[in-house]
């Protein structure tokens, strides 16, 4: 029997030296990029990437990630797949880990990720669920880091709904050690099932309604899109624009504090262009730190 495939789903699932090394190894191949292309160490292998919903940075900076390594992808759309005619998400897992090396999937459903995870004898890697999105808040940390040293210890503020960014976010605080406060009108708050893995575990992320009491003292303040790919637009803009990261929110923050965004952004709703685009923000850093990080996941998942 084959050993059990290293997935990444999410991030509680990893021991906090497990996400360490994925960091360190993000960190020293972004430190030496041609070294790293240069030892070719996927050559030979093959990434297969399900997208049932829309991605710009998903998509390119795990193929590129890949290419760097001297790997390939293959990139798949269900609609053009047996999936589309009934074939199980199960036997699909069994007849992809025959021909690729790992599966990486973005889709809505969570359940749906775990059954590909079930049925594949590769490593399947989440690319976005209505749950959560581990991929990005490795690049956010490795990010965080970079300008400022171990996240650890540190406070970290989430402005607005509370959504598969926010739920990584809340796994990261647990596994990092580091204090997490999220801002969020009461229609849109952590599912219970995140609040109870925070309490069980003792990690450290407590939930206001008020985004000023969220980012006092934050040395990090993130948002997300007002309506996440999937989720019902209805009211939210009502719901969410107290929760605007705008210029006044961030003088309440820290002196020093980065702000992020996984992006895409929608100037003038979650957050305000003066703020993207200002000093603070570290955007761009973050969505390069995508290709750094994947690179870090596909080492880990098929070492
Ligand atoms: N942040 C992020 O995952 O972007 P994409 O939807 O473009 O992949
Ligand atoms: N919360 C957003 C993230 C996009 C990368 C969404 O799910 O649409």
């Amino acid at each position: 029997m084959s050993p059990t495939p290293r997935h990444f789903l999410d991030l509680d699932a990893l021991a906090p030296t497990e996400l360490r090394r994925i960091l360190d190894g993000a960190r020293l191949g972004k430190r030496d990029g041609k070294g790293l292309a240069a030892a070719r160490p996927l050559a030979g292998k093959t990434l297969a990437m399900i997208f049932e919903k829309p991605s710009t940075r998903t998509r390119v900076s795990f193929e590129v990630a890949m290419h760097q390594l001297g790997g390939h992808v293959v990139v798949l759309k269900p609609d053009d797949m047996q999936l589309k005619r009934g074939e199980t998400i199960g036997d699909t897992a069994r007849v992809l880990s025959r021909y690729v090396d790992a599966i990486m999937m973005r889709t809505g459903s969570e359940k749906k990720l775990q059954e590909l995870a079930d049925h594949a004898t590769v490593p399947v890697i989440n690319g976005l669920t209505d749950r959560s999105h581990p991929c990005q808040v490795m690049a956010d940390i490795m990010t965080f880091e970079e300008f400022r040293g171990s996240i650890s210890g540190r406070r970290v503020a989430w402005s607005g709904d509370a959504n598969n960014v926010c739920n990584s976010w809340i796994h990261a605080a647990g596994r990092l050690d580091f204090d997490l406060r999220i801002a969020a009108p009461p229609e849109l708050v952590p599912r219970p099932d995140m609040l109870a893995w925070a309490r069980d575990t003792g990690a450290r992320v407590s939930v206001t309604h008020d985004p000023i009491e969220a980012v006092a003292g934050a040395e990090l303040v993130i948002t997300d899109t007002w309506v996440s790919m999937g989720s019902d637009p209805e009211n939210r803009h009502n719901l969410l624009a107290p929760y605007r990261v705008d210029e006044s929110l961030m003088a309440r923050a820290d002196p020093r504090a980065l702000f992020m965004h996984c992006l895409p952004a929608h100037r003038g709703e979650e957050v305000t262009a003066r703020v993207i685009d200002g000093p603070q923000s570290v955007v761009w850093d973050e969505a390069e730190n995508r290709l750094h990080v994947q690179k870090g996941i596909l080492a880990w998942c098929l070492a």
